[in-house]
């Protein structure tokens, strides 16, 4: 038994629930999600993870804050998480909290596994630990201020024995793997700073707390004194969601595991490209297939924070200009992988430009010609323009260039509009050539639909709502039938159309 090549099994961060969710973690779901839904379109089984990480010293002390227990703080926000992916359109199969008998117990066994393997030992250890990551720093890796570089804040001196995993033991192992896998991290620049950090070297790590100074956490299988650190725990949600150490999942962990992508933001990069592969190999577990580690989103140039008051919540952005246009716009203005800025004003110019003009006129001319010159019926054609755009298409989602790949679709949007301009169908029927007007319009509808197709990772709902107004019902989602010219039959009847992007108000 082993991975079934029919499968893909694709997740993203589990998510801190110290503090509800905003657009960063959106766009990392609505990503995962794009994958997830251009995958199933060519006919995989997918199994899509997402939930939330729920241990640790953050955790506790937000808690503590709230002025309840953690099991009941952590319960609250957990859900809020659950709700947002609903609300954001992804279509994840599974959602995973930390708190869950099945991920606890998952992790005890990963901890057997990595100490059958050698590679947990004891020590008293004295570092710097910054909260907000829950990760020890190097001096040399603060600023100059002596502050943790993402959260600006003084890290805390911490002095205790504990357990520790031989991440130095793997960096060979590792290193071989990514000049054997040189695009095993997305994009390239940051496989390149991974492979450098491995050139520096890499020290074990400490994997556990004392319960005396932390007792929200996952404890340490034999010894009751120590609960696990929290992202050892974390990373291990990656497999315990596919059934790791409980032997009725057995034949479900095989099929699904290794996981075909991990995707994130760059900060956690290295947990993912380094630390994780390394506790794999030592469980002796395969490797993922890929790290998507993507760039930040910021607001209007500016780190979304708190303090700066500029936190965007995805709910109202949504309920301003519906969620598809607000799925394609993280998608279709910033290259995916590096950083992208968000502005409300970007965002309209491409709600005006790409969608209204573009795509919601093209739908629009289309029908309405259709209806005036050909009674609202596909119509019957011998030959038509054939575009092939499919192969450019496909080539770019398989390389999460989710900007080129819309560009190639916006490409194909633009030229039916041409088509129109060009052609004349109405200048066509005035004259009597009912040829040259079936041709047009077939062309457009078949176009239309292929479009629509293209576009339903990104935007599902716009996508159905276009091929239910080209009548087109029952169709087999599999890229080589969807990408073959001409499934579209004549004879079907087209539905008078609401504009798919109304006027913003
Ligand atoms: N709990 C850890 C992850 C454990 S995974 C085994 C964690 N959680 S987090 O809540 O801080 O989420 C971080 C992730 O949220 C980022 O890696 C990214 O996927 C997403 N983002 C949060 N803010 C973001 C931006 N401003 N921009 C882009 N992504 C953002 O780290």
């Amino acid at each position: 038994m082993s991975k079934r090549s029919d499968h893909y099994y694709l997740t993203t961060p589990i998510y801190y629930v110290n503090a509800s969710a905003h657009i960063g973690h959106a766009y990392t779901s609505i990503a995962a999600d794009i994958m997830a839904r251009f995958q199933r379109l060519q006919g995989k089984e997918v199994n899509f993870l997402t939930g939330t990480d729920e241990h640790g010293q953050k955790i506790a002390r937000a808690a503590d804050a709230a002025g309840v227990t953690p099991q009941q703080f952590v319960d609250g926000i957990a859900q809020t998480f659950r709700d947002l992916h609903t609300t954001l359109g992804c279509s994840n199969t599974d959602f995973i909290r930390t708190t869950e008998p099945r991920h606890i117990a998952g992790a005890q066994k990963f901890w057997e596994a990595a100490a059958a393997a050698g590679d947990i030992y004891k020590k008293t250890y004295e570092g710097l630990y910054c909260v907000g990551c829950e990760q020890f720093y190097n001096e040399k890796d603060l600023d100059t201020e002596g502050r943790c570089p993402i959260h600006l804040k003084k890290p805390e001196l911490l002095a205790e024995e504990n357990y520790f995993f031989r991440l130095s033991k793997y960096s060979d192992a590792l290193k071989k793997h990514f000049d054997e896998h040189m695009d095993f991290v997305f994009p390239q620049n940051r496989q390149k700073e991974m492979r450098h950090l491995l050139d520096e070297g890499l020290e074990d790590i400490s994997i556990s707390r004392s319960v005396e100074k932390l007792s929200w956490g996952i404890p340490v299988p034999g010894d009751d004194s120590q609960v696990m650190y929290v992202w050892f725990d974390a990373l291990t949600n990656y497999v315990t969601a596919v059934g790791y150490g409980d032997e009725a999942q057995d034949d479900f962990f095989t099929e699904w595991w290794p996981a075909n992508a991990h995707v994130m933001a760059k900060e956690i990069n290295r947990f993912h490209a380094l630390l994780w592969p390394a506790m794999l190999m030592s469980a002796q577990l395969p490797l993922p297939g890929k790290i998507v580690a993507h760039g930040w989103l910021t607001v209007d140039g500016q780190k979304m924070s708190k303090s700066l008051g500029n936190v965007v919540n995805p709910l109202d952005i949504i309920s301003k200009y519906g969620l598809d246009p607000f799925r394609f716009f993280l998608f279709r203005e910033m290259p995916f992988g590096g950083d992208g800025d968000f502005s409300f004003t970007k965002l309209e110019q491409r709600y005006r430009a790409d969608l209204q003009n573009d795509l919601g006129n093209l739908v629009m001319r289309t029908i309405a010609m259709d209806i005036k010159f050909c009674e609202g019926v596909v119509p019957a054609i011998t030959e038509a323009t054939h575009e092939i755009f499919w192969s450019r298409y496909a080539e770019h989602m398989e390389k999460w260039e989710f900007q080129l790949a819309l560009e190639v679709v916006w490409d194909f949007v633009r030229s039916l509009n041409q088509l129109i301009d060009k052609e004349k169908p109405w200048t066509a029927a005035k004259e009597g050539r009912t040829a040259d007007v079936d041709r047009t319009l077939y062309t457009l509808i078949e176009g239309l639909r292929q479009i629509a197709f293209a576009i339903s990772p990104f935007m599902p709902a716009s996508s159905e709502k276009i091929l239910a107004q080209l009548g087109f019902e029952s169709y087999e989602p599999q890229f080589e039938k969807i990408m073959e010219w001409g499934l579209l039959q004549p004879g079907g009847v087209l539905l008078a159309a609401d504009p798919l992007f109304p006027q913003l108000t």
